[in-house]
């Protein structure tokens, strides 16, 4: 073996995908409930991205952040125009790295806007932000920082709740983030009318509201923006995952252009490659959204998670999230690393969030064929588990 040791993998590995279904080594099928952990939004070999890569590749890739790249503009244009209102994007290549440029530009601000610097940032408990020292640091989970990574970069507090997060706003606070359907921290959708007296509150105080829609984002959860069903209008929001319909991508979104050139930078981020994929992804996902489709197959996979449910009341507590960003919450004692071998067993991948729930994040257009025939597969692993 010559890679680092970091990831606790499962035994199997895929050659080809098609729809949302994968093909192993040796050929066998499993139906896809994860999109490689919300990424594939589009499921795989999707014949337009297929087209924007293939068309891209045969022009150039990469040139560099010191020229002019047309697809990145669109991009940023389209981003806008999805959003609803006017937004500044700097890309990056990952979630992390989008939310350690909204770090950066929340800083800057708070370093410009008020008469007293002002530089923390605030987040809510159970949160995830990413694996870099920044964005672990923002990560509202104390196992996120062990001893062993100290010491931490100063300027981070997570609170609970957002009462709590309200209430701790202090004369050093320059913004809080948070992720609307926290993906990491067991699936939960945060409550509509608190996020509303958040916002209220940060804008009432000139603060910067930072969703992190790194998961959430890119009609996960069926619009746009999650930002829309909470009726929020955030500072800034950062993407990544679905945004490159497989390609690596980041976005940091913000309504204020605060940054001036040399602030910030990226050697990859924003290139031909990816943010032409981007654009092709996003008009793909629009269209679906537009011709009601996205919302009949959101519809459709909720049902069956809501028959899983009910078939299997000894080890289900209660369906969670939002759209297609889904989790079923485990009873007590039951053990959900088994379950997720067992559904792997039964070739259908699942993921896991938190330590109690079992996470479904399927490519948002996938077929009734391919539902159909993974809840049946996930049904066998329940049965075997309780047999
Ligand atoms: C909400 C959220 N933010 C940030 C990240 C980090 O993204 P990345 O792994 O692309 O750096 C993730 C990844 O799971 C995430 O779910």
């Amino acid at each position: 073996m010559y890679l680092m040791d970091t990831y606790a993998r499962f035994d199997v590995g895929f050659e080809r995908g098609e729809g949302a279904t994968l093909f192993d080594e040796d050929g066998n099928d499993y139906v896809d409930f994860a999109s490689g952990i919300g990424v594939n939004a589009l499921g795989y070999a999707h014949k337009k991205i297929v087209r924007a890569i293939t068309k891209q590749a045969k022009n150039l890739l990469h040139t560099s952040n010191i020229y002019h790249i047309k697809p990145q503009e669109r991009l940023a244009k389209e981003i806008s125009k999805q959003i609803g209102y006017k937004t500044y994007t700097f890309f990056c290549n990952s979630g992390a790295e989008a939310n350690e440029c909204a770090i950066k530009l929340a800083r800057k601000y708070g370093a410009t806007h008020f008469k007293e610097k002002k530089f923390e940032i605030i987040s809510l408990g159970n949160s995830f932000h990413g694996r870099t020292l920044a964005t672990l640091q923002a990560t509202g989970q104390d196992k996120f920082h062990p001893e062993i990574f100290a010491p931490y970069m100063e300027g981070f507090k997570f609170y609970s709740t957002i009462e709590d997060v309200i209430k701790n706003i202090n004369d050093n606070t320059v913004a809080v983030m948070i992720e609307l359907v926290q993906g990491e921290g067991g699936i939960k959708a945060l409550d509509k009318d608190e996020v509303k007296r958040l916002a209220k509150e940060l804008k009432k105080r000139e603060l910067l509201l930072i969703t992190d829609e790194v998961q959430c984002g890119v009609y996960r959860t069926g619009e746009f923006i999650t930002s829309k069903l909470y009726d929020i209008k955030p500072d800034v929001i950062t993407f990544a995952k679905g945004l490159g319909g497989g390609v690596g991508i980041g976005a940091c979104v913000s309504k204020k252009s605060i940054f001036t050139p040399g602030d910030h930078g990226s050697t990859f981020g924003g290139n031909f490659l990816a943010t032409s994929v981007g654009l092709a992804t996003l008009k793909e996902l629009k269209a679906l959204k537009k011709d009601g489709e996205m919302d009949k197959i959101s519809a459709e996979f909720n049902e069956h998670l809501d028959e899983v449910v009910k078939k299997n009341g000894k080890i289900f507590e209660q369906k969670q999230g939002l759209g297609m960003m889904l989790g079923l919450e485990l009873k007590d004692g039951i053990d959900l690393a088994k379950i997720i071998s067992l559904a792997l067993k039964n070739r259908v991948l699942v993921l896991r969030s938190g330590v109690k729930t079992l996470r479904f994040l399927p490519p948002l257009n996938i077929s009734k064929k391919e539902m159909k025939e993974g809840f049946a597969r996930l049904q066998k692993a329940l049965d075997e588990y309780q047999a």
